[in-house]
């Protein structure tokens, strides 16, 4: 029997495979411009001194870099926080995997056909392995097409909590056309080479494809297989090009803040004279005094909506929804370099004052968030400016005042301030004081 294998480039001639090359580069370009252009607006922020990092020897390095590279893989790869919103995070589970695996197979078969190219002996496309992974890609392959259709169905249904752009139709439907007319190349394949045996059931859904057209010539389906071949490459060179100006930048700068956001369990950030000196002010009124990870955290967010559903003062109807403080830093950072010093104000002009103080810092935002943007962290500094400026309102500044006139939030008289204890025996559920 013969070896289970197939041709990486099989019925594409030489010419079509060296315009494939060129627009490959071509989308890695794009790719790459778009990126710079983010790097760009982050580096704007205040320096993180990444390279300091990197001092020491390789132990001081690596315990310096653990906890980042395990909440990447963990939180990242293993999808930790993307876990626990029903089939949402379902469905993303089942549609990462797929893309991973697709990723990694595509990135074996183009190590294959340059091992191939250097002696044929080198190539290992073959055998157990080919069985091994045709059906594996298979199955991933409809993994992935099933999370996107779940996406596509849940966008249709448009819930209010995810922000919607335009793109997001372009990113969710291409990747459904990327899986079918994968699975339409590999059936088409299938008529054209007619393999036998294992090497046709080990891709049982491409087989099923096959079965859908049999009523074709081999001619005819080398024909159509050269075509459908050619919109799946333009399908992935599109989705190549289009990751940074798209929802899908999400999946390079979420790994990228979940290594470097340092989780604070709560903890505010202090403030220190040397700082204050040195910078001549308190909090942030510019975008460009945040650092440069809380900038590239702006980056991150995918608009899921999570922070949202758990914000106490958004559901209490308060003028405050911290995925709407994210965006409207992300709007105002891309209008600031593209601006200059025309740009406009951070406070009042793109976050109202009222919007601010309606945060209790209750951190349930930076809880949920699948890849830690701190979102509190982000008021806290806005709000810092605003005392600075004595721009302080509302309750927190009248609890302020009564703290430092009678010693409590209420003002009440130093006689008084216990009288609240009286009540207790009378609540069912509150326990006696000891005697
Ligand atoms: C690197 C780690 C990643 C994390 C932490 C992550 C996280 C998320 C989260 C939380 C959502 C919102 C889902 C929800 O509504 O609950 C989302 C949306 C999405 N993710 Fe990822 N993602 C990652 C990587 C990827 C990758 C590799 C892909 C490629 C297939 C991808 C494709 C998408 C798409 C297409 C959406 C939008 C769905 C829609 O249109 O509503 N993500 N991601
Ligand atoms: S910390 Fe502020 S923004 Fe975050 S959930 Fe609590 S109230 Fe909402
Ligand atoms: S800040 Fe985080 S939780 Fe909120 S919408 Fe963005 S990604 Fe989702």
């Amino acid at each position: 029997m013969e070896t289970a294998t197939r041709e990486t480039f099989g019925n594409i001639p030489p010419s079509s495979q060296a315009v494939f090359y060129v627009i490959a580069v071509l989308s890695m370009v794009i790719f790459g411009y778009g990126l710079w252009r983010r790097y760009r607006l982050w580096r704007l922020g205040q320096p993180i001194n990444l390279l300091q990092s990197l001092r020491g020897g390789l132990g001081a390095m690596w315990t310096r870099f653990r906890p980042g590279a395990r909440r990447v893989l963990v939180e990242g790869l293993g999808q930790q926080r993307v876990r626990g919103r029903g089939l949402a995070g379902s469905a993303h589970i089942v549609m990462f995997a797929g893309f991973m695996m697709l990723l990694l197979g595509t990135t074996l078969l183009e190590i294959d056909h340059l091992a191939a190219m250097i002696s044929p002996e080198l190539s290992f496309h073959r055998g157990a392995y080919y069985v091994i992974y045709e059906f594996t890609l298979d199955v991933f392959g409809l993994f992935f097409i099933a999370g996107c259709t779940y996406f596509l169905w849940r966008r249709i249904k448009r819930p209010a909590s995810v922000g919607h752009r335009t793109t997001d139709w372009y990113v969710l439907l291409s990747f459904i056309a990327l899986g079918i007319t994968g699975y339409l190349v590999e059936g088409l394949r299938i008529l054209w080479q007619q393999p036998e045996g294992i090497a046709a059931w080990c891709s049982p859904v491409g087989l099923g494809v096959a079965k859908l057209f049999s009523n074709l010539t081999v001619a005819d389906a080398r024909t159509a297989h050269f075509a459908v071949w050619w919109i799946h490459a333009l399908l992935v060179f599109g989705f190549i090009a289009s990751i940074p100006f798209t929802r899908l930048l999400h999946f390079i700068t979420g790994p990228m803040n979940l290594f470097l956001a340092a989780p604070s369990l709560g903890q505010l950030r202090p403030v220190t004279m040397e700082e204050v000196e040195a910078t001549e002010r308190i909090g942030v009124s510019d975008i460009r005094h945040f650092t440069q990870q809380q900038l590239l955290s702006l980056d991150a967010c995918m608009e899921c909506g999570r922070c949202e559903e758990a914000c106490p003062a958004y559901l209490m109807g308060k003028p405050l929804s911290p995925k709407a403080v994210v965006q409207d830093l992300r709007g105002l950072l891309e209008k600031t370099a593209a601006a200059g010093g025309k740009a406009p104000a951070m406070h009042e002009e793109t976050i109202k004052a009222e919007t601010l103080w309606s945060c209790t810092t209750c951190n349930a935002c930076v809880e949920v968030c699948p890849v830690r943007i701190d979102q509190v962290a982000l008021i806290v500094d806005m709000r810092r400016h605003l005392v600075s400026e004595g721009g302080l309102s509302g309750t927190a500044a009248t609890a302020l005042r009564r703290m430092q006139s009678a010693a409590n939030p209420w003002g009440l008289p130093v006689n008084e301030r216990a009288a609240w204890t009286a009540s207790l025996n009378q609540n069912p559920h509150s326990q006696a004081p000891p005697a």
